[in-house]
């Protein structure tokens, strides 16, 4: 069948790669700019939004509730914030397969004057959303999920809220931003307490879009090296509206991720990914692949609208395993499946623990990984919030399913890249959820054509590079 074989992923072993590349807009940021946006005082002009399904849910629920958007050119939205004052929508309000609109709109939604149901696809009518529930009814929000479970369907019947104190008790970027958001609304002052810290562009968007808010982190001990971090509290008082103002989204390290496992584990590999969000609670990709023996510089260019981004210089060598676990995995989390890739490859074993939250993703990511590193040839053991990987013997093709989960389906075709004979991914549509155009880059890197000539950015960097050691020295 037509449609079926076009949403097949073949992969075939591919040389090491000598490229360049940039990737599209960040998903959690772009969903982020069109919600500030909207309940800004004014037009606000996105650039690189992620043109992809899940952000793409976000900018259609906004639209539902009043909010005029227009799409000029590809990756240009403009945004007429109303301050948050939306009209109730006609219908249900659909977030496909985003987690982060679902969650997110639920704080949004909660303190206006209207009842409002959010679906979603199979794959988020099974998450869990009692994590958002219970500190939004906190706050005084009427909001009940009719799924089982307190699954989706999510019902919101709008009214006032009063600011609270909450702490997170699972690390999550999508509560604590929901909880801020309806924080804005509220009467009073909302703290939120993290432990562990999660991805903050919220809090560097609210920065930008001039929302006055209070950040503290909690440290133990006193001296500058070794010491913990407890606690991060995140406090703003009610009544705020964001200052319109253009935003630039950079390109997202999680689309990154899968061609830098594929240039680090491949020796004689270069590859730079250029204009690709560097913020730090993100970049713990980077600090995994160097433990595992990758040679990676980064480079911050911009530190435009609060969010900075840079070029990933690396190149390939032979991996080694490594543990990830703690307060790494928040950082890493939706770089695990490409992660569990680079483990298979690498020589010994990588130990992921702490790290139960996959199993609530757009499907059981540790379920899927082991799967599908099984069928490849792979040793995988499974454990209730990880696995353990042995790497380093070669990958066989095999007939792989995605689990309607992009980034399996993204992941897997990296293996792919790796594999003895054919590695087949069925039902690989999903990828379009954060990563349009995924399929073309890949095509040319079995190929083995450069995606953009590498020599100019490539020199810079190197006199960069030098410059700084010789400024040092
Ligand atoms: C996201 C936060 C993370 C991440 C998701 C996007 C966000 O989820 O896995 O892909 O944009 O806030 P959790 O908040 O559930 O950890």
């Amino acid at each position: 069948m037509k449609s079926a074989a076009k949403n097949i992923l073949k992969v075939r072993r591919a040389p090491a790669i000598e490229s360049e590349l940039t990737v599209p807009g960040d998903k959690s940021i772009s969903h982020r700019a069109i919600l500030l946006s909207a309940i800004s005082n004014g037009r606000c002009t996105i650039t690189n939004f992620l043109e992809g399904e899940d952000c793409r849910s976000t900018a259609k629920a906004m639209g539902q509730l009043g909010v005029l958007i227009e799409t000029p050119e590809p990756g240009t939205v403009i945004v007429e914030g109303n301050r948050g004052v939306f009209t109730a929508p006609s219908g249900d309000i659909d977030c496909g397969n985003s987690g982060t609109t679902m969650r997110l709109m639920a704080g949004l939604l909660s303190p206006q004057a209207f009842r409002c149901r959010l679906t979603g696809d199979p794959s988020l009518s099974k998450r869990p959303m009692r994590r958002v529930i219970d500190p939004l009814q906190e706050m005084g929000a009427r909001l009940f999920a009719e799924g089982e479970n307190q699954c989706p369907p999510l019902v919101v019947e709008g009214g006032p809220l009063e600011g609270i104190t909450y702490r997170l008790p699972v690390a999550s970027a999508q509560v604590k931003s929901a909880v801020l958001l309806a924080g804005l609304f509220a009467k009073g002052k909302t703290t939120v307490i993290e432990t562990a810290r999660s991805r903050d562009h919220t809090e560097r968007m609210f920065e930008y879009y001039l929302i006055k808010f209070h950040r503290e982190d909690v440290w133990e001990g006193t001296s500058l090296v070794g010491r913990k971090l407890l606690e991060t509290r995140i406090s703003l008082e009610g009544g705020q509206t964001p200052e319109s103002r253009d935003f630039h989204v950079p390109g997202d390290i999680s689309s990154a991720a899968f061609w830098l496992v594929a240039a680090a584990a491949q020796p004689g590999s270069r590859l730079l990914v250029k204009d690709v969000g560097l913020n730090p609670t993100r970049t713990g990709i980077i600090d995994v692949l160097v433990r595992m023996g990758a040679r990676i510089r980064e480079v911050v260019v911009s530190s435009a609208h609060g969010e900075p981004s840079g070029t990933i210089d690396i190149k390939g060598c032979r991996l080694h395993g490594t543990e990830i676990r703690g307060a790494e995995i928040p950082n890493v989390i939706d770089e695990i499946p490409v992660i569990a890739v680079a483990a298979a490859l690498a020589e010994g074993t990588t130990r992921i623990r702490d790290a139960a939250e996959l199993r609530v993703k757009e499907t059981d990511r540790i379920a899927a990984v082991a799967t599908n590193l099984r069928a490849m040839g792979v040793e995988v053991e499974e454990f209730p919030d990880g696995m353990a990987i042995t790497g380093g013997k070669p990958l066989k093709g095999a007939r792989l399913k995605c689990f309607g989960d992009h980034r399996i389906a993204m992941a897997f075709a990296i293996a792919g890249l790796f594999a003895k004979g054919e590695t087949v991914i069925e039902d690989t549509a999903c990828v379009q959820t954060s990563y349009p155009g995924f399929a073309e880059t890949l095509r040319l890197i079995q190929k083995g054509k450069g995606i953009g000539r590498r020599t100019p950015v490539i020199s810079s960097l190197e006199s960069k590079s030098r410059r700084r050691k010789s400024t040092k020295s």
